[in-house]
């Protein structure tokens, strides 16, 4: 009897194909680079305030923007969205990352924007083809650079990549808390993405030594389920200073350096605008811009 015997079979995969599904966690199913695009980017906002800040200082509109340490490229997504002639070029040693950024960010573009960006798998410290009105290094990225002369070799570099009333934006982050060792920051991120809802961003600082202000930090992503991506992201840096940033750039030749400080309101809450400052609160832990003028 055929049929008898076809029918447990049948309902032997099922059994197998629902205990596969059962033993999938939320973290076997996350993507790593998605979750840190909702964490920590706001590209956006990046591209609007590297648009307002050339303007400012050059009374005209930057059309070419040269991401450093691009990762998933989202800023020069954004950039070529701002402006029907603005043109972005991002640089990453990381082809995954990269990848990830045109087959999830690019999707959202049109075909003509998607034309506008271009994507050299390559060391930031390589000759661009095109200078750059607009040179950002955003998340951080240089403090893998750990001594004087490297950073300053970037910076150098940097400077000859960029046009003659270009710009070099970099964002910093310090206080006395990103000190502390061992130490978890946690949020809790709300997504809409399909059976996310909600994750937990740790940011973990690991080690801090203060002889070589050598960091290490790491990302984790925990998820409803209990499970965990452990280590999604680790960063070995140097933790510098503002002033030995803004030191080294004029030491590379840039002409003038200055910090961008956070604006508050009257009840002393930050206001996400970031306006040139010479002097700051003591704030345990803060985030500031340098802009670096040609
Ligand atoms: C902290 S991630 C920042 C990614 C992105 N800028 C962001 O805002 O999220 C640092 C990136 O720098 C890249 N990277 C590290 N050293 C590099 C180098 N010498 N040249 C180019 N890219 C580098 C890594 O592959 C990584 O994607």
């Amino acid at each position: 009897m055929p049929k008898t015997k076809d029918k447990p079979k049948k309902k032997n995969k099922k059994k197998h194909k629902n205990k596969m599904v059962e033993q999938t966690t939320l973290a076997d199913r996350a993507d790593r680079y998605a979750l840190y695009g909702l964490s920590v980017q706001e590209p956006a906002n990046e591209a609007e305030f590297f648009n307002n800040t050339y303007k400012q200082l050059n009374g005209k509109e930057p059309r070419i923007l040269r991401e450093d340490f691009c990762g998933t490229h989202a800023v020069c997504c954004e950039w070529v969205k701002l402006h029907k002639k603005n043109v972005a070029y991002g640089v990453d040693l990381d082809p995954e990352p990269l990848a990830w950024g045109k087959a999830n960010l690019q999707p959202a573009l049109t075909d003509e924007q998607r034309s506008r960006i271009n994507l050299y798998e390559d060391d930031v410290r390589s000759t661009a083809e095109v200078k750059a009105d607009v040179l950002a290094a955003q998340n951080f990225s240089f403090f893998l650079f750990k001594t004087r002369d490297a950073l300053r070799g970037y910076f150098a570099q940097a400077l000859a990549n960029i046009a003659d009333d270009g710009i070099m934006v970099m964002d910093m982050m310090g206080g006395s808390d990103c000190h502390i060792e061992n130490h978890e920051d946690v949020r809790t991120i709300d997504t809409d993405v399909k059976g996310f809802k909600k994750f937990k961003y740790i940011w973990e600082q690991n080690r801090f030594n203060p002889i070589t202000a050598d960091a290490l930090f790491h990302i984790h992503f925990r998820f409803k389920d209990g499970s965990e991506l452990d280590k999604a992201f680790t960063y070995d840096w140097r933790f510098w200073t503002l002033p030995e940033v803004t030191e080294l750039l004029l030491e590379a030749g840039f002409s003038d350096a200055t910090v961008y400080w956070e604006e508050t309101d009257e009840d002393g809450d930050e206001t996400g605008e970031f306006s040139p400052a010479s002097e700051g609160p003591a704030d345990p832990s803060w985030i500031a811009y340098i802009v670096a003028q040609k």
